[in-house]
């Protein structure tokens, strides 16, 4: 008997959360955990408009690729840069995390930017729909990061919340199921290793790629001088002599290359607390400000945040990285008791399923 209510059941899909982000793409599935954890790139062939690979592999095929082929990232500063890419990215996710043949598509929790456009949140429900899905939920991830570390969402109580992701920095004040406040700005890791390529272009005359300054960024990145002295070679091509260079870089030339666009950082964070409301910033000055995304593992930053607002404590997640998908997971588990925490959500069959 049981073995056959496992059969039935195994004919439904398995529900699923998405973290749909800039630089990397994670599902989750119930009661199975993190499937799927890749980079947001697909590879297409221009010429049949074919997607020939996705993930990884797409992207060891960046910069090396063939002139028919293109490697494309669906997601541009948090924001769908190409429809069908992100239906196609969405739909091999979505086949990829069911075990064989399903009669009915899943449910799906979608994370989502914080102040994305109801067009743009329209269209990541219509691709996820057009890529399989029965159902689909929307949350921002500011709110599915709380979720995910564990924050107490529905209390009465206000908790912050700065995902630093790739092309995003998502801020969020968390109260009652509810974001009280949140900003979302372009400043993130992408920009920092665009700071560091201009940086080491200007100062070294070295044209540098942003796979390159993104080793770099992660192996000598910190933002205060944490007397370890850091490095990290790269290499470029000498923009004066045109041939392929090596150089070392240290701790104090990503600070430099970065310290303008982490200081914008902290001011906007600053705007954020100065326009919560006092009983708020009360309750997030006594349980501090959590960090999550790939952003959260710069060193340095969790103390300087600290110092630079007044004390309060800034706390780096466990595994920053994972925080929005585990969110999702946990909403799946129960999505009527995080009903009020969706952004949106549609409870129809696809006209295409
Ligand atoms: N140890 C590290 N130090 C500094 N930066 C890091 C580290 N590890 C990862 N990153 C950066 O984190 C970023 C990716 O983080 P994450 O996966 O959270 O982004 P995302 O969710 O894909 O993007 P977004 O939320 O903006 O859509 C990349 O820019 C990467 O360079
Ligand atoms: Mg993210």
């Amino acid at each position: 008997m049981d073995n056959i209510l496992n059969k039935i059941q195994n004919l439904f899909s398995d529900d699923i959360g998405i973290d749909l982000g800039t630089a990397n793409t994670l599902v989750y599935v119930k009661g199975r955990g993190i499937v799927i954890n890749e980079p947001s790139m697909v590879a297409i062939n221009k010429k049949t408009g074919q997607v020939v690979a996705v993930g990884r592999d797409a992207k060891e095929m960046l910069g090396r690729t063939p002139g028919h082929v293109r490697a494309v990232q669906p997601l541009i500063d948090g924001v769908i840069s190409d429809f069908e890419v992100t239906e196609e990215m969405l739909s091999y996710l979505i086949s990829k995390a069911q075990n064989g043949f399903k009669l009915l598509g899943p449910r799906v929790v979608v994370g989502i930017p914080s102040g994305i456009t109801g067009v743009e949140t329209r269209a990541v429900r219509d691709a996820a729909m057009n890529a399989g899905a029965r159902a689909v939920h929307i949350v921002e991830e500011p709110m599915a990061a709380a979720i995910g570390i564990g924050l107490p969402i529905h209390e009465p109580t206000g908790s912050m919340v700065i995902d630093i992701g790739g092309g995003t920095t998502d801020i969020g004040v968390v109260s009652l199921s509810g974001i009280v406040n949140s900003r979302n700005i372009k400043i993130a890791g992408d920009r920092l290793n665009n700071d560091i390529i201009t940086y080491i272009r200007n100062e070294f005359k070295i044209l540098i790629g942003e796979k390159s300054a993104e080793d770099a960024k992660i192996a000598a990145g910190a933002v205060t001088n944490m007397g370890e002295g850091l490095e990290s070679s790269v290499r470029g091509r000498d923009l004066v002599t045109g041939l392929p260079r090596e150089i070392l870089v240290t701790d104090k030339d990503i600070r430099e290359a970065i310290h303008h666009s982490i200081a914008q950082l902290v001011d906007i964070t600053k705007e954020v607390l100065e326009t919560t409301p006092p009983e708020i910033v009360s309750d997030i000055m006594q349980s501090g400000i959590y960090l999550v995304g790939g952003g959260a593992l710069i060193r340095g930053l969790s103390e300087m945040l600290s110092e630079l607002l007044g004390g309060v404590t800034v706390i780096v997640a466990d595994d920053p990285l994972t925080a929005v998908v585990r969110g999702t997971g946990i909403i799946l588990d129960d999505i009527d008791a995080y009903k009020e925490s969706l952004k949106e959500h549609e409870n129809q069959i696809s006209p295409t399923a």
